[in-house]
């Protein structure tokens, strides 16, 4: 089985700050540095880093180069990942605070030039029993869920950053997993107020056809799968750097899991103990660990 990720891709500006700047206000920032980003990138290096055969799809402009030359150096395949000169790559601003908690505005760029008939010419080379990973960065993803679906392909969506339009998709009735948080998942569900086992049932009646794992921060994740319910635990490795890209990690380790043929109590494991790891070190793309380390390491709680 291969594994196509078309995702975004950004060149990620993290300033490290002493609060999170708010309305009218100015502040200085502690520290500034580039870092490699974007959900989609991050979801292709914690595949590959975890030992996955992971092909990635998007759109890079000519400053994008070096995403390019990262997603190689991890081992994913680029040869369906475009550039396109006239438009700047997608790029991210990102304050990180003391805590390791993060606030995030994306700019699109090439990420939301995505065509349609990119995505057909892209999709003409997976067949039926691949698996599509999407994220919500790119242009035309509910396309691209009926296209994939159409194939054969299994289609997975983790729907970051939740957005109204999102919530309107008919591919979400199509999808055969769904990997949320939880606020993503109420969204989706249309509930609030609610225990977080109830938000995933909530979810499950709305789009019963789906596998869903729902991410709970520091207090693990739940999954439904084939009508069993599993629990996953986080684990704990140190002082907590920054949490960007931990839920891409956690993602990416899953699903490469699962395309491993392990057990989805095993898959949620490994994924929770790499996103323990990912949130140890500064930067989304450059923290994320590979399999040896998330075999070996020893958390403190
Ligand atoms: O999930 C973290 C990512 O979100 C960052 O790398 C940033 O680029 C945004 O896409």
């Amino acid at each position: 089985m291969k594994i196509l990720n078309y995702g975004s891709l950004n060149i990620d500006h993290v300033y490290r700050m002493p609060a999170f700047v708010k309305a009218g206000e100015t502040l200085s920032a502690a520290d500034c540095a580039l870092h490699t980003g974007g959900k989609g990138l991050n979801q292709s290096v914690a595949l590959a880093r975890a030992g996955a055969e992971i092909y990635h799809g998007g759109k890079i402009g000519a400053d994008g180069i070096d995403l390019k030359t990262f997603l190689e150096n991890a081992g994913v395949n680029c040869d369906y990942l475009r550039i396109d000169s006239t438009v700047p790559t997608g790029h991210a601003i990102i304050q990180v605070v003391g805590s390791g908690e993060n606030c995030i505005i994306i700019y699109g760029g090439t990420n939301s030039c995505v065509t349609t008939d990119e995505i057909d010419e892209t999709l003409s080379h997976f067949d039926a029993g691949d698996c599509l990973l999407l994220q919500n960065e790119i242009s035309n993803v509910n396309y691209l869920i009926h296209r994939a679906h159409e194939k054969g392909m299994t289609v997975v969506l983790n729907p970051s950053p939740i957005t109204a339009a999102l919530t309107e998709y008919d591919g979400l009735a199509l999808l055969d997993w769904m990997i949320v948080n939880q606020g993503e998942a109420e969204t989706l569900a249309g509930v609030s107020g609610i225990d977080a086992p109830d938000v995933l049932e909530a979810l499950h009646a709305k789009y019963p056809g789906s596998n869903i794992v729902m991410t709970l921060g520091k207090y693990g994740a739940l999954c439904l799968a084939d009508g069993k319910t599993y629990t996953g635990r986080t684990y704990t490795y140190g002082k907590r750097v920054d949490t960007t890209g931990a839920g891409d990690t956690f993602t990416g380790y899953f699903i490469a899991g699962m395309a491993e043929g392990r057990s989805v109590a095993e898959s949620m494991d490994l994924a929770g103990r790499a996103a323990g790891l990912s949130i140890t070190k500064a930067g989304a793309a450059e923290s994320i660990p590979d399999m040896a380390t998330v075999k070996s390491a020893v958390p403190i709680d």
